[in-house]
């Protein structure tokens, strides 16, 4: 009997720009510049590169050759490395978070439609630093705005999920991630030669090691996981869309530096200009959404400015959702065998709807709190600081304590065709270091 060829990445650059598609995202441009300036700058860049590299990658290799390994979703991932444990379970708590995940970030995306229509009809310009802010305020609290936002946000995922892995999401991470490098740059490059942005330089860069404390780290590993899409299932759900031929450390290395690359050319296309004005770079979520329009209104040619901004900001973060929503639709159509057409619309129903109370969480439901967060924070902390965490230690344990040794060391080596270097560091990182370390992050949330 003929069985259906699996979908899958049909080349090296659509498969990396899937996976760097993945991991850029609001994460980059949103957060991390933000998260720099409120900590302290160059010195938390340092403890950020050390995570990325030296803890994150060989986690990023892992999630990949489970995946690929087991070429299939989350759960089944598990299930065909290893019929006997039962560390498939661990696959509930994937789709479980890519689903939260996706449900705020979507409401998110949302805000990102609408200031990029905001700029697309210039309505930003020249609006005061309390015009703006009441903007946003009055944004994220009406009651029905936002809900039509997130539903168009989710939309717009589901029509790309729906036409599968080659002809929608590689398609797609091929045609719109080059455009997302090229505009990023062309904003770094303004902001950089904005007369006074010497001092955002010299904030990003400029290391002051009495201001790394155990928070600058948290805060860094809080970051590089959420950034590199890790201990969500995303990645596993990639690789095993990965062809056989293609080297995961390497695909790994390509991966963690673009996210970087990304997130500090981010940097390097904000802090300077919010230096150049005079503002503060701690400003918190409104950075980009208060801050950033009132330089735009400063500098000549900013409008145009700001519509590159907003929409590179959209592409960053569809392209993401997209890997949340088919961690999710994977799942649902090989394990509940149903057509990904069906699976790609119950599910997306059933996220927006989901979304649909953090989308109202400052506005009609701002009452509703529990633990002191509303739903949107109760819904980011759970899959954020909880699940994510607490999957990236199975991730982990599976991969150095479960399975053999040698079965890794193969996929790693593709079946001994290719030469994998320090592989003693990633056992020592994946074994001990990782596990330990992620668990520190978990006691910290759960206890303070
Ligand atoms: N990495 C994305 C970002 O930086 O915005 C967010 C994300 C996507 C997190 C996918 C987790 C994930 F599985």
């Amino acid at each position: 009997m003929e069985t259906k060829k699996r979908d899958g990445f049909n080349s090296r650059i659509g498969a990396l720009l899937a996976i760097i598609g993945s991991a850029v995202g609001l994460g980059n441009l949103w957060r991390f510049p933000y998260v720099v300036g409120e900590n302290g700058g160059g010195a938390f860049i340092l403890v950020y590169l050390i995570i990325a590299f030296g803890l994150c990658t060989p986690l990023m290799m892992t999630e990949l050759l489970i995946g690929r390994r087991g070429k299939s979703n989350v759960v089944g991932a598990f299930k065909a490395i290893d019929s006997k444990s039962k560390f498939y379970y661990s696959g509930y708590i994937f789709v479980l978070a890519s689903f939260l995940i996706l449900s705020f970030y979507s409401v998110v995306g949302g805000w990102v439609l609408h200031y990029l229509g905001e700029s697309l009809t210039f309505s930003l310009s020249n609006l005061s630093s309390e015009d703006l802010t009441l903007h946003f305020k009055n944004l994220v609290s009406a009651p029905v705005r936002p809900l039509l936002l997130h539903f168009l946000f989710m939309f717009l995922t589901a029509s790309v999920v729906i036409f599968g892995i080659e002809k929608g999401i590689e398609k797609m991470s091929k045609i719109f991630m080059p455009i997302l490098f090229i505009f990023i740059v062309v904003l770094a490059i303004r902001s950089l030669t904005l007369p006074g942005a010497g001092q955002g330089l010299n904030f990003l860069f400029n290391i002051d090691f009495s201001k790394i404390t155990m928070n600058t780290v948290f805060e860094a590993l809080g970051q590089s996981f959420f950034s590199l899409s890790l201990g969500i299932g995303c990645i596993i759900t990639y690789g095993s869309y990965m062809r056989s031929e293609e080297n995961i450390m390497k695909s790994s290395i390509v991966v963690v530096s673009s996210d970087i690359l990304f997130a500090l050319i981010a940097g390097l296309a904000i802090i300077p200009a919010v230096f150049a004005f005079n503002f503060e770079p701690a400003a918190g979520p409104g950075l980009v959404f208060i801050v950033l329009p009132q330089i735009f209104s400063q500098i000549a040619g900013g409008s145009v400015f700001q519509i590159i901004f907003f929409f590179i900001l959209f592409i960053a973060a569809i392209t993401s959702s997209i890997s949340l929503l088919e961690t999710v639709v994977a799942y649902v159509v090989e394990e509940l065998k149903i057509t990904r057409r069906k699976a790609t619309i119950y599910t997306s129903i059933i996220i927006t709807i989901v979304g649909c109370f953090c989308a109202l969480s400052e506005g009609a439901l701002a009452d509703f709190k529990l633990f002191g967060l509303n739903f949107f924070s109760l819904v980011e902390t759970l899959a954020s600081n909880i699940l994510l965490p607490v999957g990236s230690i199975f991730i982990a344990i599976f991969a150095s304590w479960v399975m053999k040794k040698e079965d890794v060391v193969e996929e790693l080596s593709n079946y001994g065709t290719i030469k994998v270097k320090n592989l003693g560091y990633y056992f020592v990182i994946v074994k001990f270091v990782a596990p330990i370390a992620i668990s520190f992050i978990l006691i910290k949330y759960l206890l303070f």
